[in-house]
This record gives structure tokens, C-alpha cells and sequence, in this order.
């Protein structure tokens, strides 16, 4: 294991202890319409019956609500206490998860196209190489099928957290390497503790198209508040877009978008 991996599970395994952001579970509400937070941007429809791979999304809340859907559930996550949280709530509510505890770029132990739909929650910032990621699941995915995957914009680990008089500066380089500077505890668009890299837009986008995938749609999800105090998460993301969210499919060399289609429409 890379000492960036090895870092970042210690990291999420201690935000579990510490009850830290994205470690809160499923709650009663959703799961009483599952589809309904899973599928927000309604890319989806019906998953039931479907294999899915929830990758690098231990902490007991996609895996279990695509379950609760009826979708057949593998999640993928590095840090075993994440994945713990998924074992423990599949168990309370009787639903099926298979937990894998594995890192986002080697996923190896999968046969190829062993899922027709892979979700990814914001996580590619704790790889430094996000094509290795790509490829990998381009290889367990099958052909037709729909990769979602949400990432943090660059400009969004670029920009100061707290505004200065005249804004949010941007004063980390986009071109880099290496890992971002740590952050303070509580920090909102950043997991103090983790080891974290930015990913330039050519990386995240023209590395999907460069891996197999047709980019089919885009969205922002909204955390703009313009009545919020600056400095807050909701002011900020008025002025710097913290998250993108793709959904990308899976492309074959002999088969038509036509063909693709039938084997996920919503
Ligand atoms: C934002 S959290 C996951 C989603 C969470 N359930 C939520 O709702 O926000 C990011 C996850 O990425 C995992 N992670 C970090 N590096 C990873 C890697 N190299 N491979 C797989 N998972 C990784 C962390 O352990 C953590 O569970």
C-alpha cells in the first residue's frame, strides 16, 4: 500500500472515532424513499436488480440506500471503519451489501464488466493518479453501462477558505504536484487529516473520454446560500463551485449509442 493510501485510511478510519463529516449514516427519512436521494439529478430510474459498485463510498449510507432500492450492492472503500458503518446498517435493516476493503485504483479482485452501474461520492481527491481510477473501472464495467461519479471542482482547492476584503483568492497553483497543504480541522470543502490532490479539468474530464466513457451529462449541485455570512460553506460556494457531478457511460468499440442505450435507459 502507497504511503498515500496508507495515510488516508488512518485518516477516515479517525474521522469515524471523531464522528467527523461524511460519517453520518442513512437516515430514517431516506430511507423511505431511497431512489430519491440516490438518483437527484434523475439519471437513473429503477436500479433494481442491478449490480452495483459504490466505490470509495464506505460510511453506511449509498451502499445501503441503493440496496434498499433493490439494486445487488458491492462497496468499495479503503478505510475499514467506513465499511464497518455499512455492515452495521445493512444488518438494522436487513439488506445485503458486500464490503470490499480495497483502494479506488487497483480494483483487481473484480472480473470484468461485473457491474452495470458504478456510483462514485466525491473521493478521487485522495488518489494522486485519477486516470488509474478511470481505467479501473472502465475494466469492471460493462459495456453500456453508467459510471456517476461527483468530484471537487479544482478551483475549489484552489481558493482561500476565508475571504480576504476583496474575496475568496485563489492561491494554490492549479498546476502542481504533490498533496495540498493540510487544513485546520472543521474546514468545510476540505477532510482535515486526509492527504488530499487537486485534479485538473483535463484530467477529469478528458481522462474519462480517454478511458472509454461518452460524457453524457454535467450537473453543479447548488450549495450557493447568498443570504449566508461570509466565510461560511454556503457564501463561498456562491462565489466557488465546490462540486461537479458526471455521468459517464461506458462505450464499446463495435457498439452504437442506440445499442448502449438498451442496456441502461431510464
Ligand atoms: C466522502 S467519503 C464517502 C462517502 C460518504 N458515505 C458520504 O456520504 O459522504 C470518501 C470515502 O473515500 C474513501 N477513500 C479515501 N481514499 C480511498 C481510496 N484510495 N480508495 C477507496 N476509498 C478511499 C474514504 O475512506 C471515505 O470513506
Amino acid at each position: 500500500m502507497s504511503h498515500v493510501h496508507a495515510h488516508n485510511r488512518r485518516a477516515w478510519d479517525a474521522r469515524v472515532e471523531r464522528e467527523d463529516a461524511y460519517t453520518a449514516t442513512a437516515t430514517d427519512q431516506q430511507f423511505q424513499n431511497p431512489l430519491a436521494v440516490i438518483d437527484q439529478c434523475g439519471w437513473l430510474g429503477d436500479v433494481s436488480g442491478k449490480r452495483v459498485l459504490c466505490l470509495a463510498a464506505g460510511g453506511g449510507k449509498q451502499s445501503v440506500l441503493y440496496a434498499a432500492a433493490g439494486a445487488i450492492v458491492t462497496t468499495v472503500d479503503l478505510s475499514p471503519k467506513m465499511l464497518e458503518l455499512d455492515r452495521q446498517v445493512a444488518a438494522a435493516r436487513k439488506l445485503k451489501v458486500e464490503t470490499v476493503e480495497a483502494s479506488m485504483d487497483d480494483l483487481s479482485m473484480f472480473r470484468e464488466s461485473s457491474f452495470e452501474l458504478v456510483v462514485q461520492p466525491v473521493s478521487t481527491c485522495y488518489v494522486p493518479d485519477i486516470e488509474r481510477v478511470y481505467r479501473q473501472v472502465a475494466r469492471v464495467l460493462v459495456v453500456g453501462g453508467l459510471y456517476i461519479s461527483q468530484h471537487k471542482q479544482p478551483v475549489n482547492l484552489q481558493a482561500d477558505v476565508v475571504p480576504s476584503a476583496r474575496g475568496y483568492l485563489l492561491n494554490e497553483p492549479y498546476h502542481r504536484t504533490g498533496p495540498l497543504p493540510p487544513v485546520a480541522a472543521g474546514t468545510a470543502n476540505r477532510e482535515a487529516g486526509t492527504l488530499e490532490f487537486l485534479h485538473r479539468w483535463e484530467q477529469l474530464l478528458g481522462g474519462l473520454c480517454r478511458n472509454g466513457f461518452v460524457i453524457e451529462d454535467v450537473a453543479e449541485p447548488k450549495h450557493a446560500d447568498p443570504k449566508a455570512a461570509a466565510g461560511t460553506f454556503g457564501h463561498r460556494s456562491c462565489f466557488v463551485p465546490p462540486y461537479i457531478k458526471i455521468k459517464a457511460r461506458r462505450k464499446g468499440e463495435a457498439t452504437s449509442q442506440a445499442a448502449m442505450r438498451k442496456i441502461w435507459m431510464p
